[in-house]
């Protein structure tokens, strides 16, 4: 492409931004520059790079993919979602406060409960769905809410913009981990929040092969804080993994058009099954956040969670599908299954567990591209 792709549709964004030509070869995938440091020009003199921690060529472009996709203002990537999240969570000193949607994935309640409780970084746990108990929340010490929506695996839908509007009249700002609906679904900049995290292990990247997380941000003051954490703490993305990266941004567009037929077809599928006793997908017109959902986003997304009721029947499901597989994760092109309790949701006490939903007979699928008939068609043996 010639020229600037900005103002242009979110598709050719996702291919272009960022990655011009090569100026040299006219290479159109941005060049993996595997080098850890840079030649300077002479004693004294730096230019644009100087050592890989620091910046990146590959890295640069998609960071700068991530912050056209997400109508943010720059794009920070780290070597996992974890990763991005540990370095929003920097912004914060010893004895400030946190809400933090009570639902959130697993993995960001141990970080904050296990290890930055030692820093004397004090969370609550908030239906985030609630505006008055988001309100009621917040303290003179608040400095974030990070919100996750849809959460997981309970599906939990919360008011980006309504939350944004609260968390700023007290000086508060928000995050939003955006991580299952993926830019072209939702954007949460456009709609009030300061920050946005990805785990790019996910839907971005898109095909189960890489770890990799990323901050958008909108104001200059979180910005130029996250490029002094990646060369201060040093959790970057690596440049193959920023290729990667790149390569699954570039069919995001297509690829959760199909993630979302498919996961269509399985909820229809699902809601008349005698076996699933309950079904949570954002998309269905009774679920709690669904008027939300339609107002705040494009779509539904792709994950969907089923009750069975126990733990034996959701394992009788778990063991014999053939076509989707038992894994944790989620947003790649293969269909994966999974077992929150047992799972993504193990650092979590049970009782927390318990008060969630995340029950033993709890199942979440990730809905894949494959064909969906194949889907169907393991589902119907996996639950007959
Ligand atoms: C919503 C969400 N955020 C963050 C993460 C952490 O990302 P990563 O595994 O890339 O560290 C995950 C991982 O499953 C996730 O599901």
């Amino acid at each position: 492409m010639k020229g600037n792709p900005s103002g242009r549709g979110f598709a050719t964004r996702a291919i272009h931004a960022g990655q011009a030509p090569d100026p040299r070869t006219g290479a159109v995938a941005v060049p993996i520059y595997q080098t850890s440091t840079y030649v300077q020009p002479e004693a004294g003199v730096t230019v644009e790079y100087d050592y890989a921690r620091v910046r990146n060529p590959t890295r640069d472009a998609l960071e700068q993919c991530v912050a056209s996709l997400e109508s943010g203002a720059a794009g920070h990537a780290f070597s996992s979602g974890m990763a991005a999240i540990s370095a929003l969570l920097t912004t914060m000193r010893s004895d400030e406060h946190i809400v933090v949607s009570r639902n959130v994935y697993g993995g960001t309640f141990r970080l904050l409960e296990q290890v930055l409780d030692r820093y004397r970084l004090r969370a609550s746990w908030v239906d985030t769905t609630d505006l008055d108990a988001v309100r009621d929340a917040i303290e003179d010490g608040t400095r974030w809410v990070l919100l996750e929506t849809p959460t997981n695996p309970m599906m939990e839908i919360s008011d980006v913009a309504a939350v944004s509007e609260l968390a700023h009249e007290r000086g508060v700002h928000v995050a939003v981990d955006n991580t299952f609906l993926s830019p072209y679904l939702q954007r949460p900049i456009e709609l009030g929040a300061d920050v946005v995290v990805h785990s790019t292990t996910k839907f971005m990247g898109g095909h189960s092969d890489s770890i990799g997380g990323v901050l958008i941000t909108r104001l200059e003051e979180h910005a130029s804080w996250f490029r002094f954490i990646q060369k201060s703490v040093g959790a970057v993305l690596a440049p193959f993994e920023c290729f990667l990266v790149m390569r699954g941004l570039k069919t995001l567009a297509v690829r959760m058009d199909r993630h979302e037929q498919n996961t269509a077809r399985i909820v229809e599928f699902l809601t008349r099954h005698p076996a699933v006793r309950k079904l949570y997908y954002p998309g269905l017109p009774d679920a709690p956040g669904h008027s939300v959902q339609k107002k705040q986003a494009s779509g539904f997304g792709a994950l969907l969670s089923l009750e069975l009721g126990s733990f034996a029947a959701a394992k009788k499901l778990l063991d014999r599908v053939e076509v989707m597989s038992l894994a944790e994760s989620l947003g790649g092109v293969e269909t994966l299954i999974s077992h929150p309790a047992s799972m993504t949701h193990a650092a979590v006490p049970a009782e927390r567990r318990a008060a969630l939903g995340i029950t033993e007979g709890l199942v979440r699928i990730s809905v894949g591209i494959e064909t969906i008939d194949d889907l169907l068609g393991d589902l119907e043996q996996g639950l007959s």
